[in-house]
C-alpha cells in the first residue's frame, strides 16, 4: 500500500433489495472485493469491508406492486437471501447492513440537512412525468419509453440498459407509465438538486489528472461525462417510499435513491464501528476503495464524490476498481427473463462448491471487457484445474508424506540445482500473485497462484520419489519436505480466492495463523510436524450436474417465449358466401411416407370418401410418417393442385401452429365418415 495512507476502507456497491443476487454481481463486484480485503489482511493491513443492502428506488417498489406486498416486506425477504448467501459463499464483510435501518435513515437525513443548511442545493421548479390514473410522479424505472441516443423502446426513465446512457425520465421520446402503460401528462413540481457544474473543474482535476491510474474502463467513462459538461442533478423525488427529505415543506419528496444508498456505506461503517467512523471516512490516512460494476461508474466517481466535496469534510475515493459485466452462456445476465445463477440456488444445488464458484468468477472475471460464463467452461475448470492440477499436487504430497513417513514431515537434507529452480519459481510466482493483486489484476493474480500448484506438480513428476525411495531414501526426504512446503504456499497465496480449500489445508498441515509474509518461504512446516487426516480438497464435477444447469437454463428461456407469445393478429373479415367457397373435409390417411429429397414434405394418401387422392405437406419434422396412417384429418378438398418436389398435390391438410412454431395436424375429435364436410 502507498507510504501515504495507514488503512484501507473498502466498500461494495449495495445490491437492491429487490431480488437475490446473481454471478454477475459476484464476478464484477463481491468475488474480487473479498479476494483483495482478504489479501489485506493477509498482509496485516489494517481494513474495513463494508456490504449492505440499498432498500430505496424504484426497482424495490415496482416488485412490492407486483406482488401485492409492501416494499418492506420486499427488502426483508431479499436482505436475508442475500446477506446468507454471500456469508455461505464466504464474502467476508466486517459488517452487511441495511438501507431501511435507523441508523442509515439518520446519517442520510443529517448529510441532506447538512448540505442544505449550506446552501450545496438549488430548489427547482419543473414539469414532470405524472401518471393520473395512479395519481403519482413517474420517476426513473417508472417510465419507460424510447432511448434519445440509441432508439431502444425499452430504456428506463433513468437509464437505457442498451447503450448505458444515464438519462431523465423527460429525456425519453414516446414515454409510458411502468405501473398503467398510460401516456404520462406534464405536472410541475419542484426538487433539490445538486449543481454537479459547481463540482466540475474539481471533478476534472481530481480523476483527469489525479488519477490517470485507474482502470481505462473507469477513467473513460469519467473523461466522457466530464467532457459532455455536467449539469445539476436532482436529488430528491415525489415517492412514498425513501428518507423523506428533511426540510420543512418537502412532504411526499423523498431522497432520491442515489443520493441516500452510498451514504449506506457510511451508515454501515457507523454500525460496524461506532464512533470511530470518522477515522474511515475522515482521516486523510484512510484509503477508500469502491467495487462496483461498470454500470455503476458516474454515481462513484462522479455524483457522490460531489456530494462528498459539498459537505468539504469527507475523504474521497483512491480508486474506483470497477468491471465490465458478465454474460451467461453468450447471453446478458438477465433478472427479468431469469437468465442467471442466482448464487442461494447455487448454494443449494452445488453444496460445498463455493470455492468453484468462486474459482470460475475470477478466471473469466470481466476485468477489461465483458466475459461468458458457461456451465461447460465451469466444469472443465474445476475438473481440470482445480482438482487435476491444485487438488492432485497436494493429495499426492500428502499421500506420499503418510505411506513413506506416517505423515511426519521429515528433515530436509541439502538442495539440488532443480530444488533451488523449483523453489525458485515458488517464490517468483507467489510475488506476482502479490503485485497483480496491488493492481486488481485479479485474473492474472489467479493464474500466477495456479502456476505454483503447476510448478508443484512438475517438481513430483520430475522428481520421481516413487522411484527414489527404494534406491535414495535420503533424498526423498528432502523432495517431501520441499513439496509440504509448497503445499503450505498454496494455503496462503490461495486463501484470498479459495477461503474453504486453504482453511481445509492449513488443519492438514496443522498451520493455524496464516500471513502473507510466508509466501515464498520454505521453512514453514517445522520437521517432525505431524499432519492431520487428508481432506478432499475438491471433486470432479459429472455431466449430470452441469447438464442439470443448463437444462434449468433452458426451461427458462422456454417460459419466456411462451410469455412472450402472442397470436396472430386476426385478418380481414370475409363474407358467408366468401367463406363458403371453401371446401373443407375430413379424410382419412391410407399411406403416408417422407417425398424424396425434401426434408419438410410428406406424401399422404387420403381416402375423401368418394376416391383416394394425393396431398403433400410440410409436417415432415412434427411427425414420423406411420404415426399418421389411419388418422383422420381435416383438408381442403377444392384447393387448386399445385406440384411439390416432382409430387402433384390435390388438397391441403391442416394443421395449427404451435407457439414454437410446431406443426399440429387438426382432425376431427371422433370418428366420422370420410368425405364428411367441416364447417
Ligand atoms: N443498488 C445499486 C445497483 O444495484 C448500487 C448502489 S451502490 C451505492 O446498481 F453506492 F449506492 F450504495
Ligand atoms: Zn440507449
Amino acid at each position: 500500500m502507498d507510504k501515504k495512507f495507514k488503512r484501507t476502507l473498502v466498500t461494495t456497491a449495495l445490491p437492491y433489495a429487490n431480488g437475490p443476487v446473481h454471478i454477475g454481481h459476484l464476478a464484477g463486484v463481491y468475488v474480487p472485493a473479498d479476494i483483495y480485503v482478504r489479501y489485506l489482511r493477509l498482509k496485516g493491513d489494517d481494513v474495513l469491508f463494508i456490504g449492505g443492502s440499498d432498500e430505496h428506488g424504484v426497482p424495490i417498489t415496482i416488485k412490492a406492486k407486483a406482488e401485492g406486498v409492501t416494499p418492506q416486506d420486499i427488502v426483508d425477504r431479499y436482505h436475508n437471501i442475500i446477506k446468507d448467501s454471500f456469508a455461505e459463499l464466504g464474502i467476508s464483510f466486517d459488517v452487511y447492513g441495511r438501507t431501511t435501518s435507523d441508523t442509515h435513515r439518520r446519517t442520510a437525513s443529517d448529510f441532506f440537512r447538512r448540505l442544505y443548511e449550506k446552501g450545496e442545493f438549488i430548489e427547482k421548479t419543473s414539469e414532470q412525468l405524472y401518471d393520473e390514473e395512479a395519481g403519482q410522479f413517474l420517476a426513473d424505472r417508472y417510465v419507460i419509453g424510447t432511448c434519445p441516443h440509441c432508439g431502444n423502446e425499452r430504456a428506463y426513465g433513468d437509464q437505457c440498459e442498451a447503450c448505458g446512457t444515464s438519462l431523465n425520465a423527460t429525456d425519453l421520446i414516446n414515454p409510458k407509465s411502468a405501473i398503467t402503460g398510460n401516456a404520462p401528462v406534464m405536472r410541475e413540481t419542484s426538487h433539490w438538486y445538486l449543481p454537479l457544474d459547481k463540482w466540475e473543474p474539481r471533478l476534472r482535476q481530481w480523476i483527469l489528472e489525479e488519477h490517470k491510474e485507474w482502470k481505462p474502463n473507469v477513467y473513460g467513462q469519467c473523461k466522457s461525462w466530464l467532457d459532455l459538461g455536467l449539469q445539476p442533478r436532482a436529488v430528491s423525488r415525489d415517492l412514498d417510499w425513501g428518507i423523506p427529505v428533511p426540510v420543512e415543506g418537502a412532504e411526499g419528496k423523498v431522497l432520491y435513491v442515489w443520493f441516500d444508498a452510498p451514504i449506506g456505506y457510511v451508515s454501515n461503517t457507523i454500525d460496524c464501528v461506532g464512533d470511530d467512523w470518522t477515522r474511515w471516512w475522515k482521516d486523510p490516512e484512510t484509503r477508500m476503495l469502491h467495487f462496483i460494476g461498470k454500470d455503476n461508474i458516474v454515481f462513484h466517481c462522479i455524483v457522490f464524490p460531489a456530494m462528498l466535496m459539498a459537505d468539504g469534510t469527507y475523504n474521497l475515493p483512491d480508486n474506483v476498481p470497477a468491471n465490465e459485466f458478465l454474460n451467461l452462456e453468450d447471453d446478458k445476465i438477465s433478472t427479468s427473463r431469469n437468465w442467471a445463477v442466482w448464487l442461494h440456488e447455487y448454494l443449494r444445488e452445488l453444496p460445498g462448491k463455493q470455492d468453484t464458484l468462486r474459482y470460475v468468477l475470477t478466471a473469466n472475471a470481466p476485468e477489461t471487457k465483458d466475459n461468458n460464463f458457461t456451465w461447460k467452461d465451469f466444469q472443465t475448470r474445476n475438473n481440470s484445474e482445480l482438482v487435476a492440477i491444485l487438488g492432485n499436487f497436494i493429495n499426492r504430497a500428502v499421500v506420499l508424506m503418510g505411506k513413506y513417513y506416517g505423515g511426519e514431515v521429515p528433515e530436509a537434507g541439502e538442495l539440488t540445482e532443480f530444488d533451488r529452480q523449483t523453489t525458485e519459481e515458488v517464490r517468483r510466482a507467489a510475488e506476482a500473485v502479490g503485485l497483480n493483486l496491488d493492481n486488481f489484476k485479479f485474473r492474472e493474480a489467479l493464474r500466477e497462484a495456479m502456476n505454483v500448484a503447476r510448478a508443484g506438480n512438475k517438481y513430483l513428476a520430475d522428481s520421481e520419489p516413487w522411484k527414489l525411495v527404494k534406491t535414495d531414501p535420503e533424498r526423498v526426504k528432502t523432495i517431501l519436505n520441499v513439496a509440504i512446503q509448497i503445499c503450505a504456499n498454496l494455503a496462503v497465496i490461495f486463501e484470498p480466492f479459495l477461503p474453504f480449500m486453504a482453511g481445509k489445508l492449513c488443519r492438514m498441515l496443522g498451520i493455524d495463523r496464516l500471513d502473507w509474509g510466508m509466501a515464498g518461504r520454505f521453512d514453514l512446516i517445522a520437521a517432525g510436524t505431524k499432519l492431520g487426516e487428508p481432506e478432499l480438497l475438491f471433486e470432479k464435477i459429472e455431466d449430470s450436474t452441469v447438464e442439470a444447469q443448463v437444462q434449468k437454463l433452458l426451461d427458462a428461456k422456454e417460459k419466456n417465449r411462451l410469455a412472450a407469445w402472442k397470436p396472430e393478429p386476426v385478418k380481414e373479415t370475409v363474407d358467408f358466401p366468401t367463406y363458403e367457397k371453401l371446401d373443407i373435409r375430413v379424410g382419412k390417411v391410407v399411406e403416408c411416407e417422407k417425398v424424396p429429397k425434401a426434408d419438410k414434405l410428406l406424401r399422404f394418401l387420403i381416402d375423401d370418401g368418394m376416391d383416394k387422392r394425393t396431398i403433400v405437406s410440410g409436417i415432415a419434422k412434427f411427425y414420423k410418417p406411420e404415426e399418421l396412417v389411419g388418422k383422420e384429418v381435416c383438408f381442403i378438398a377444392n384447393f387448386a393442385p399445385r406440384k411439390l418436389k416432382g409430387v402433384v398435390s390435390e388438397g391441403m391438410i391442416l394443421s395449427a401452429q404451435d407457439s414454437d412454431g410446431r406443426l399440429v395436424v387438426i382432425g376431427p375429435q371422433g370418428e366420422v365418415a370420410p368425405g364428411s364436410s367441416v364447417g
